[in-house]
C-alpha cells in the first residue's frame, strides 16, 4: 500500500505530523528507526526565512538519514510564501506543505494559519504564488475543517480551490480553530473533502491507536493518516499503524519498560550530538514527560529534569528512576495530548 504525493512515492500511509518544538531532528531520527515512513519538521514562519533568521535555518536542520521529509511554511503574504518556498525547495527538501491550520491567536491575529480559511480567496493566492516558485517537489496543504463553522463547508472550499491551483494533496485535522483542542475531531468532514476533491487526502486528528486509525479511514475514506501527538514517546505507533492498515497479522508491539529507557537515553544523546548540551537539557523536560507517561512515580524525574541543565545529571535521574522499575515488562506508551 503507497501513498502518492504528486511524484513522491511513500511507502506507508501513517505519516508524521509537523509539530513546534517537537519534531526536530532527534524525534524524526527516531522515529525512522522504528518504521516511520515520512516525518514533517516543525513549521516556519516565510517571513523568518526570507530574512535569513538564524533561528529559523536551525529549525530546518536535517540529516541524509533524515528523508524524505517535508517542510511547512506558515505566511499568507503570496510574494513571501513564494520566495520562501524556492528557498525550501532549493534546501534539498521532498515536500513543502503550507500551513492552514494553526489556531493559535498570535497567528490568526497576522491572517496566518487558520485564518486563511476566511479568506479563501487570499489563500487561493497564496497557493499560486507557492506553486508558481516550487519546480518539481509536491506542494501540499494541511488545513482546519474550518474556523468557527463546524459544517466543513470552508475546508471543501479550500481542497477545492488547493487542487485546482496545481496543489498535490490536503491534509484536513477535523477540528476548527474556534474548538482549538476540545472535543473530538470530526472524521466526516473530512469524508466531505474526500468526496470533492480527486486529489489524495490526508485525514488527521485523535489518532492514537490501530482502532482509531481504522475508524478514521472507514469514516472519511481518506487515503494517508497523519499522526501527531500519538507519535510523542511512541516512535512504535507507526508500525503498529501500518500493520493495521496493511491487515499485516503481526499482533500490535509493546515496548518494555527497558525499551522505553533505552529509546529515551538515545533521545537524549542524540539531543546533545546534534543540538548541543544545553538545547538538549531544555527539550529533555518535554521529552522525559512523553517517554514516562503512563509509568508509575515520574513525578519526581519530570520535576528533577526542569531544576538542571546538567546533562549528566539527567542522564543519572533517568536511569535511577527507570531502575525502580521492573524492566522487562511490557509498557503501553499512552498519548500525551498536548494542545499548541
Ligand atoms: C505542540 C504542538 C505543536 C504543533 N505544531 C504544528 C505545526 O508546526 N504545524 C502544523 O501544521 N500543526 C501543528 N500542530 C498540530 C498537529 O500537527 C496536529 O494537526 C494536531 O495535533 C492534531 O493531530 P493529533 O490529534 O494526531 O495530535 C501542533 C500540535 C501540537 C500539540
Amino acid at each position: 500500500m503507497v501513498l502518492k504525493i504528486g511524484a513522491l512515492s511513500l511507502p506507508s500511509t501513517i505519516i508524521q505530523s509537523p509539530m513546534a518544538a517537537c519534531t526536530d531532528l532527534p524525534f524524526r531520527l527516531i522515529a525512522r528507526e522504528k518504521g516511520l515512513a515520512f516525518s514533517f519538521l516543525e513549521m516556519v514562519s516565510a517571513q523568518a526565512l526570507v530574512r535569513d533568521n538564524r533561528k529559523t535555518r536551525k529549525l530546518l536542520l536535517s540529516s541524509p538519514q533524515d528523508k524524505p521529509l517535508g517542510a511547512q511554511l506558515l505566511g499568507c503574504d503570496p510574494a513571501i510564501m513564494g520566495e520562501a518556498a524556492a528557498i525550501i525547495e532549493d534546501m534539498g527538501f521532498d515536500l513543502l506543505d503550507l500551513n492552514l491550520g494553526c489556531p493559535v491567536r498570535k497567528v490568526t491575529g497576522n491572517g496566518e494559519g487558520s485564518a486563511l480559511l476566511k479568506d479563501p480567496n487570499k489563500a487561493e493566492e497564496v497557493f499560486r504564488a507557492v506553486r508558481n516558485a516550487v519546480k518539481k517537489i509536491p506542494v501540499t496543504v494541511k488545513m482546519r475543517k474550518g474556523f468557527s463553522d463546524p459544517s466543513g463547508d470552508e475546508a471543501v472550499e479550500l481542497a477545492r480551490r488547493a487542487e485546482s491551483s496545481g496543489l498535490s494533496a490536503v491534509t484536513v485535522h477535523g477540528r476548527t480553530q474556534a474548538q482549538m483542542y476540545s472535543g473530538s475531531a470530526d472524521y466526516e468532514a473530512i469524508g466531505r473533502v474526500k468526496a470533492a476533491v480527486s486529489i489524495p487526502v490526508i485525514g488527521n486528528g485523535d489518532v492514537v491507536d490501530s482502532e482509531g486509525a481504522l475508524r478514521l479511514k472507514s469514516v472519511s475514506g481518506c487515503d494517508g493518516i497523519m499522526i501527531g501527538r500519538a507519535g510523542l514517546g511512541n516512535p512504535w505507533v507507526y508500525r503498529n499503524l501500518h500493520n493495521a492498515m496493511t491487515g499485516a497479522s503481526e499482533p500490535e508491539y509493546v515496548p518494555t519498560v527497558a525499551e522505553r529507557r533505552d529509546t529515551l537515553l538515545r533521545h537524549l544523546d542524540l539531543e546533545v550530538e546534534l543540538l548541543g548540551e544545553r538545547q538538549a537539557a531544555l527539550n529533555l523536560r518535554r521529552i522525559v514527560v512523553w517517554y514516562t507517561a503512563g509509568l508509575p512515580h515520574n513525578k519526581n524525574l519530570r520535576v528533577g529534569v526542569c531544576r538542571t541543565t546538567d546533562v549528566r545529571a539527567i542522564r543519572a535521574m533517568i536511569e535511577e528512576y527507570f531502575n525502580q522499575l521492573p524492566s522487562d515488562v511490557p509498557a503501553p506508551c499512552a498519548p500525551v495530548l498536548l494542545s499548541e
